[in-house]
C-alpha cells in the first residue's frame, strides 16, 4: 500500500489528551473493578418522549426524505427565534441572525476558517473546551490564553490583557456556565466584554452550550441579552444538553448578521442540512411543554448537593457548581492533576478528569460529571474519603 500523507492542517490538530485517560479507565474496567467513572460529559438520562414521538412520526413524512434546504428549513429557525424571545426576550431575525449547526461543535470548530485567516490571534480561555482547539490548528491560528482563576470566579481579568495582545485578537471564545469550571458569569462582565470587542474590534464568541443548567434558581444569562452584544458576536447553544440529545446533533449560532452569514456559506459548501424530521422534532422540543428542562435542572441540582455535601464532609473543600454538570475540585496536597487522577483510580478506582486537560490554567485541579445517580456521587466520595487524603 502507498502510504498517502495527511495535510499539514491535519497534522496540526492537538492530540487527544482524555484517549489516554479512556484507556486507563478501560484497563482498570477490564480487570473486573467497579469503577465509578466521574470523567466523561456525555448526558446520562434519555430524551423526553414527546420530542422521540415526535421524530418517529416525521420520519414517515416523504417530504423529509428529500434533501432539506441548504440552510435549513424556515419552521426551525423561527422557532429558535421564539424560543430566544421567551426564555432570554432577545429577539431575533430567523431570516439573517440564526445558523443552524451539526451540534454546537460544527460550529466552534468552523468558526476559525470563516471569520480568520492564517496567523490570525484568537483568545482562549484557560481552563477551556479542548474542541476549539482543533477548529484553531485547522485554520492555522495563532492562539494567546486568558486566564480563568478561582480569585477571578474564573472569569477573564480583562484588565490584566495588556492592549497589543487585545489589539491583535480578531476572535475571543468565551463560555458561560464554563466546561470545566462550572462558573457562571454575571451581566456586568458580559456588558465589559461587549465594551472590550468593540474598543479593539474582536468577535465574541459565547458557547452556550450550558445555558438551561443554572442552580440554586439562577437561570444563566445570554450574552446576547447584554446591550451591543449582537454588534459584536454570536452565541452558540445546542439541543444536547437541555434536552439531552446529544446523539442527535442539533445546534445553532445566533447574533451578528456577518457571522451568521459566513457560517452559512461555509456551510453551504460543505454539508446539506440536517435531516427534516430531526428539524421538526427539535423545533417541537424548544416549543413544546418544558416541563422536562426543569426536572433535568432539579435532577442535576440534587446530584450537586449530594455530591458537594458528601466531599465537604471528607475534607474535601470545592465551591459547590453554579451550573452545567460539571463540579471543578481542587487536588489533595502533593499531587498534580494527572497523579491525583491516577492516584484515585487505582485505589478508589473512581475517575476524574485532570484538569491539566483543559489547558495549564487547569492544573492542580480535577473536573467531575453529575451524570450519576446520587447514591453512585456519594459512593465515590465515601471511596476517595478511605484514601485520607484530605484529612
Ligand atoms: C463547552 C461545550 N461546548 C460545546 C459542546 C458541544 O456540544 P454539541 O456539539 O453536542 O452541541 C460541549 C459538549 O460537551 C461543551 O462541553
Amino acid at each position: 500500500m502507498v502510504y498517502f500523507e495527511k495535510s499539514d492542517a491535519l497534522k496540526r490538530l492537538p492530540k487527544q489528551f482524555f484517549a489516554d485517560l479512556v484507556v486507563k479507565t478501560n484497563a482498570a474496567i477490564a480487570k473486573g473493578y467497579d469503577v465509578i467513572n466521574l470523567g466523561q460529559g456525555n448526558p446520562d438520562q434519555p430524551t423526553p418522549p414527546h420530542i422521540v414521538k415526535s421524530l418517529q412520526e416525521a420520519a414517515a413524512n416523504p417530504l423529509y426524505h428529500k434533501y432539506s434546504p441548504f440552510r435549513g428549513y424556515d419552521f426551525l429557525k423561527e422557532a429558535i427565534a421564539t424560543f430566544y424571545k421567551r426564555e432570554y426576550d432577545v429577539s431575533i431575525d430567523p431570516k439573517t441572525e440564526v445558523a443552524i449547526l451539526f451540534g454546537s461543535k460544527t460550529g466552534l470548530v468552523e468558526i476559525g476558517e470563516c471569520m480568520l485567516n492564517s496567523g490570525d490571534t484568537v483568545l482562549m480561555p484557560d481552563p477551556g473546551y479542548p474542541d476549539y482547539l482543533s477548529g484553531f490548528a485547522l485554520a492555522n491560528l495563532n492562539m494567546e490564553t486568558m486566564p480563568l482563576r478561582a480569585e477571578n470566579a474564573f472569569l477573564p481579568d480583562y484588565a490584566s490583557m495588556p492592549d497589543p495582545l487585545l489589539d491583535k485578537a480578531k476572535l475571543m471564545f468565551l463560555n458561560y456556565p464554563n466546561n470545566p469550571t462550572s462558573a457562571t458569569a454575571p451581566a456586568d462582565f458580559f456588558e465589559e466584554t461587549v465594551k472590550v470587542a468593540e474598543k479593539h474590534n474582536i468577535c465574541v464568541l459565547h458557547d452556550f452550550a450550558y445555558g438551561a443548567l443554572g442552580f440554586d434558581g439562577k437561570k444563566p444569562r445570554s450574552f446576547l441579552q447584554t446591550p451591543g452584544a449582537k454588534e459584536v458576536g454570536i452565541e452558540t447553544y445546542t439541543l444536547s444538553k437541555t434536552y439531552n440529545m446529544a446523539g442527535w446533533r442539533v445546534g445553532f449560532a445566533l447574533g451578528n448578521k456577518s457571522i451568521i452569514e459566513a457560517i452559512e456559506l461555509f456551510q453551504d459548501h460543505y454539508f446539506v442540512s440536517l435531516f427534516g424530521a430531526i428539524q421538526e422534532a427539535s423545533a417541537k422540543a424548544l416549543l413544546g411543554p418544558q416541563d422536562c428542562v426543569r426536572e433535568l435542572v432539579q435532577r442535576y441540582e440534587t446530584r450537586r448537593n449530594a455530591f458537594f455535601d458528601a466531599a465537604k464532609k471528607i475534607g474535601w473543600d470545592a465551591v459547590p457548581s453554579q451550573g452545567s454538570f460539571f463540579g471543578w475540585l481542587p487536588v489533595a496536597k502533593g499531587f498534580t492533576s494527572e497523579s491525583f487522577f491516577e492516584y484515585v483510580l487505582d485505589k478508589a478506582h473512581v475517575v476524574l478528569a485532570p484538569g491539566v486537560g483543559f489547558g495549564k490554567g487547569g492544573e492542580n485541579y480535577v473536573r467531575i460529571g453529575l451524570l450519576s445517580e446520587p447514591e453512585r456521587l456519594t459512593e465515590a466520595i465515601d471511596r476517595i474519603g478511605k484514601l485520607h487524603l484530605f484529612d
